[in-house]
C-alpha cells in the first residue's frame, strides 16, 4: 500500500475493499439472504452493473439518485451507459426482456450482494459504492405481496442477529389519489417556503411527498396533511389490508407518516427499517409497491413490490450489537515435517476430500510452524514423523496427539471433522 499511496494509488473515494479477515461475515450475511429468499420463494437475478443510461434515468426525472448521483459515461462507442444505482429498474429490464412476466405469476426474484454505485458525498454508512439484498416480486396487486416481503426483511434481519431495528411503514397513494395530496402538501407549505431549505424550495414544485423527508425541516413537516387522510377508497383499503397481515404475521411496526421514499416509482405502500443506533444513514432496507414502473419501462401493466437492504449498514449495525461476526473461517488440518513433498502430498489428499488444509511454504521452525497452525485456527495438526512411521495428529484444542497410520490420516481428520 506504500507505494501504491505514494503514487497516488488509492482505492476510489466512497468504496471499500472486502478482505480475506472480513469475507467471512459477507459470506455468511449471504447464506442468510439466499435461504430467507428461498423460503419465501424468491429465486436468484443477476443483471449487469451497468445498463443504458435511458432506462435509469426514465425510472426517475425528480429523483435524487437519478438526478444528481449517477455514474454516466459513454463507451468506447458513443453509447451512453449508466453504473446501476439500485436494483429495481434493471431487474424490471431483465424480466421484461426475458419474457417472464408474460409466464406464469408472480414472478418473484432476488440479488444478493448486488453493487449499486451513486456519487454521494461519503460518510459513515454512505458509500459510492454499495451492496445490496434485494427482492422484488410481480404480479399481485393485493397487500399480501407488501406484507411478505416485510415479513421477509425482517425475518432476515433478525436471521442476521439484528436486535433493534423498527419497522416505520405508510402509503402514498396512487396515481388517482396523490394529486389531491400533492396540492394539499402545497398549500400546507406555500406560506413556509421562504423559510426552507434550498434543496425543499426545488422539491416544492417537483416533488412536494419529498418535503416530508427533509432532514432540516422537521418541524414543519410533523404539522403536515398525512397521506392517510386523502387515500382514495382503493388505497384506504389497500393500507388497512397490509396492516390486517401485518398483524396475522406477528410484525411489529410504527406507520410513519414522513416516510416517503427517494424513487419516484412507489405507490401506496412504502416502508423502511431502521436501526437507532447507526447515525444519520439509520436505513438498513426500505422498498414498497411500485404499480407503475413495469408500463412505464415498456411492459404491460402488471403490479410490484420489493426491498432493498444494504449489506454495509447491516454489518455496520452489528458490529455496534456486537454481533455479526459469523462462523469465521477455520483451518481444519495443518501439516508439518521434514519432508517437505510429503507434507506437500497430505495437504493436497487432505484438499481433495474436502478438508481445509494448511503447510507452511515459509521454511519456518517447527516451533513457528506450531504459531502460524494457531493463528490460522487449525484444529489439528498432522506431524509427518518421516518414511513409513504412523503421523502424529494432534488436537490444538485438547492438546492431546496420537499416532495415526498414514492411509489413515485423512479418514481420521474427516471423521474429527464431522464429529465438529
Ligand atoms: P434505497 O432506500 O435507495 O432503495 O436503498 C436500499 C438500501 O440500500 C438502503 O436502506 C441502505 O441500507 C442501502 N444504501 C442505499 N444507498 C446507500 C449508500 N450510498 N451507501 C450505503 N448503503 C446505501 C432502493 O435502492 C430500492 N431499489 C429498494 C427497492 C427495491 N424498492 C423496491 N424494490
Amino acid at each position: 500500500m506504500g507505494v501504491l499511496a505514494a503514487a497516488g494509488i488509492q482505492r476510489p473515494r466512497g468504496t471499500e475493499d472486502i478482505l480475506p479477515a472480513d469475507a467471512h461475515r459477507w459470506r455468511h450475511l449471504e447464506g442468510i439472504a439466499r435461504d430467507q429468499a428461498g423460503r419465501y420463494g424468491f429465486g436468484e437475478i443477476r443483471t449487469p452493473a451497468f445498463e443504458y443510461t435511458e432506462l435509469i434515468h426514465r425510472v426517475g426525472v425528480s429523483t435524487d439518485v437519478v438526478q444528481k448521483e449517477t455514474y454516466d459515461f459513454a463507451d468506447r462507442g458513443g453509447r451512453s451507459l449508466t453504473l446501476r444505482p439500485e436494483g429495481t429498474a434493471p431487474v424490471v429490464r431483465a424480466c421484461l426482456q426475458a419474457g417472464l412476466f408474460g409466464g406464469s405469476l408472480p414472478v418473484k426474484v432476488a440479488y444478493v450482494s448486488m453493487a449499486a454505485f451513486r456519487y454521494e458525498r461519503p460518510e459513515a454508512g454512505r458509500l459510492r459504492q454499495h451492496h445490496q439484498f434485494g427482492c422484488e416480486c410481480f404480479g399481485v396487486p393485493g397487500p399480501t405481496a407488501d406484507a411478505e416481503l416485510m415479513l421477509l426483511l425482517a425475518d432476515f434481519l433478525a436471521a442476521a442477529g439484528i436486535r433493534s431495528a423498527v419497522a416505520h411503514c405508510n402509503t402514498i397513494g396512487c396515481a388517482e389519489c396523490r394529486p389531491s395530496y400533492r396540492q394539499a402538501l402545497q398549500a400546507y407549505y406555500r406560506d413556509l417556503l421562504p423559510t426552507l431549505c434550498a434543496d425543499c424550495r426545488r422539491r416544492f414544485e417537483q416533488n412536494p411527498l419529498r418535503l416530508l423527508d427533509c432532514k432540516i425541516d422537521r418541524e414543519a413537516a410533523l404539522g403536515a396533511p398525512r397521506a392517510t387522510d386523502h387515500l382514495c377508497a382503493a388505497c384506504g383499503e389497500h393500507f388497512q389490508g397490509l396492516r390486517a397481515l401485518l398483524a396475522a404475521g406477528g410484525l411489529t411496526y410504527e406507520v410513519d407518516h414522513l416516510l416517503v421514499r427517494g424513487f419516484d416509482y412507489y405507490t401506496r405502500t412504502v416502508f423502511e427499517f431502521v436501526h437507532a443506533g447507526i447515525g444519520s444513514q439509520a436505513a438498513l432496507g426500505g422498498g414498497g409497491r411500485y404499480d407503475g414502473l413495469v408500463e412505464s419501462l415498456g411492459g404491460a401493466p402488471l403490479p410490484a413490490a420489493g426491498f432493498g437492504v444494504g449489506m454495509e449498514r447491516l454489518l455496520g449495525a452489528l458490529a455496534l450489537e456486537g454481533r455479526g461476526d459469523g462462523p469465521a473461517e477455520g483451518c481444519d488440518l495443518f501439516v508439518t515435517g521434514e519432508d517437505t513433498a510429503a507434507v506437500f502430498a497430505l495437504c493436497a489428499e487432505a484438499r481433495r476430500a474436502g478438508v481445509t488444509a494448511e503447510f507452511d511454504g515459509l521454511g519456518r521452525s517447527l516451533r513457528a510452524q506450531f504459531r502460524h497452525a494457531d493463528r490460522l485456527g487449525a484444529r489439528l495438526v498432522a506431524i509427518l514423523q518421516g518414511g513409513d512411521r504412523p503421523v502424529a495428529l494432534r488436537d490444538m484444542r485438547t492438546r492431546q496427539q496420537r499416532d495415526i497410520p498414514r492411509p489413515a490420516i485423512v479418514a481420521a481428520v474427516l471423521a474429527e471433522k464431522d464429529a465438529g
